[in-house]
């Protein structure tokens, strides 16, 4: 995989959005969206995105934006870029944002494979993926965001104190995901279960940890820290 190429196999929408959805997108959006330099040599720089805050997180896949909206209220002094396509899920977080806005929120709805090659390397101190699109069929499992090439891309974005954390529901994926954890320039620093774990502080459960919960899949946690070698 290349930092160039823009890949996006999930939905931009789920049902047709409500006008009250699309008003959103149309007129709140532009208020939260992380604009992209004309020039791709510029690179956008957290510290200038956020010039008061400390420390700068993605998310990658945000979805509903349950867990970006309440990282980003509980850690005022960390700026926040979420990357989500879906559309549906975008207007969610709107909604809360419109409610509660928040100034440590920047999002594209661009693929974030584009959007990292927009962004200053060695920039993030944390990168969050939870519950990322499965692909179960064994003919789409290279669709899946989590492997090894992805992973020595993010890396470029991290500080060297820079952590992932990744989360999944799905056993299959999580075998794929820890032999790409092997070959990648992380260590998992800790494994642990959502469901009988202490719950990470600002980490509510998000919509498709709800629908694990429904069907009794346990989902399982990944901290990962750069390996000093
Ligand atoms: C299974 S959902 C999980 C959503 C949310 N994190 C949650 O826990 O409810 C995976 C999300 O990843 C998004 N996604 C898939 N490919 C992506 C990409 N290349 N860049 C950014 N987001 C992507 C999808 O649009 C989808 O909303």
């Amino acid at each position: 995989m290349t930092e160039n190429k823009s890949i996006f196999y999930g939905r931009r929408i789920g049902r047709p959005l409500k006008s009250l959805n699309k008003g959103l997108l149309t007129h709140f959006f532009p208020k939260y969206e992380l604009i992209f330099p004309k020039n791709i040599e510029e690179k956008l720089d957290p510290k200038i995105l956020f010039p008061t805050a400390t420390t700068f997180s993605l998310e990658i896949g945000f979805g509903t934006g349950t867990h970006l909206f309440s990282q980003a209220k509980g850690n005022p002094n960390t700026g926040f870029i979420g990357s989500e396509p879906y559309l549906s899920g975008v207007s969610q977080l709107l909604k809360n944002l419109q409610e509660e806005p928040l100034k440590n929120i920047l999002l594209s709805l661009t693929p974030v494979q584009t959007l990292l090659t927009f962004l200053k390397l060695y920039s993030l101190d944390h990168i969050y993926i939870l519950f990322p699109d499965p692909w179960p069929k064994a003919r789409h499992n290279k669709r899946r965001i989590v492997s090894t090439p992805m992973l020595k891309v993010l890396k470029k974005y991290l500080k060297p104190t820079g952590k992932i954390t990744i989360s999944t529901d799905h056993t299959d994926y999580a075998g794929w995901m820890e032999e790409a954890f092997e070959k990648s320039p992380f260590i998992l620093e800790k494994t642990y279960f959502l469901e009988t774990h202490k719950r990470p502080v600002h980490w509510p459960i998000t919509r498709f940890e709800n629908k694990a919960h429904l069907v009794g899949r346990p989902c399982k946690v990944y901290e990962l820290i750069l390996s000093k070698t």
